[in-house]
């Protein structure tokens, strides 16, 4: 089930995040990685917001930051996104695109496979993704991703692209989540090292990211489809609006977008505050 060694410290449970043993997991992580490593923040994904002229400079590397603990998660669709200090792996990462915001479509659901490819290398375990970019085990979550863009004066774009990885929720946190929820003490039995999982997850952003920006998403949407829960099922999409739109799922658009086989007909909806709820019936 598992393919490396745990470790646990004094923390009893968990490994305190560590910025040497992190950047040591992979061959030349340090070259293309400036990792800073918080206790405590709001939220890492405001913490590059906010510092992202000083962040933005060095086009070469990736920034990033990870913390123990955030006091403002937040979740896509304006939700909390909720998680005890040291038992989950929240960062983000900085990536600057000279593409438009339109183009970038499909961005959040290659971040979705980066997780699964980095989780799959690690754990013989079926993980699977739910459209556009949570990342589920048998239909709970264990993963998320939430995306800020925001584009500057130069025309560079930025991508702040913020995940975060249930490790082992406490009971408490699971039971106010307003979906089903795992983590991968759960799945696998093991408290896993969440500096080594960091490790690898960055080298595979990385690699991921620039596949992205040479071929589009295009070049990963075989693979996505591959990996989705529901391709096939009848779902019922949520929209901003509250409306839902019952279908089927026929696969994933070139940009990313989902298609469904409704009474009307075969409709296409883009990455937006759309949500994707299994049937009851399934
Ligand atoms: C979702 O599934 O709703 C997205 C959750 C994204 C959570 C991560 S944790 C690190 C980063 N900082 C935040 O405030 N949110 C993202």
């Amino acid at each position: 089930m598992y393919k490396f060694q745990t470790n646990t410290n004094s923390l009893g449970d968990i490994n305190k995040l560590n910025h040497h043993e992190i950047l040591n997991t992979c061959p030349r992580l340090s070259e293309y990685i400036r990792l800073s490593v918080l206790d405590e923040i709001d939220s890492t994904n405001n913490w590059i917001l906010r510092n992202l002229s000083q962040l933005a400079f060095d086009d070469n590397a990736l920034s990033v930051v990870v913390a123990e603990f955030q006091t403002n998660g937040r979740g896509r669709q304006g939700r909390v996104w909720h998680a005890d200090p040291g038992n989950c792996l929240t960062f983000s990462v900085l990536k600057s695109f000279t593409k438009d915001v339109a183009k970038l479509s499909g961005l959040s659901l290659v971040i979705g496979l980066a997780i699964i490819r980095t989780l799959k290398s690690l754990f013989t375990v079926d993980f699977k993704l739910k459209w556009p970019n949570d990342v589920l085990f048998q239909k709970k979550k264990l993963a998320g991703v939430l995306i800020d863009i925001k584009r500057t004066i130069n025309d560079q774009t930025y991508a702040v692209i913020g995940i975060g990885i249930n490790f082992h929720l406490a009971e408490s946190i699971k039971r106010i989540l307003d979906q089903q929820s795992t983590d991968l003490f759960e799945i696998t039995g093991y408290h896993i090292n969440r500096n080594y999982v960091l490790g690898i997850l960055l080298s595979e952003l990385r690699n991921i990211l620039e596949d992205y920006e040479a071929f589009g998403f295009q070049h990963f949407r075989a693979e996505w489809i591959g990996c989705h829960a529901y391709e096939g099922y009848p779902v019922t999409l949520v929209l901003a609006n509250g409306e839902t739109i019952d279908g089927t799922v026929d696969g994933i658009s070139d940009s990313g977008a989902l298609n469904l086989i409704t009474s009307i007909g075969r409709r296409t909806f883009y990455i937006g505050d759309i949500s994707v709820r299994l049937k009851s019936s399934i």
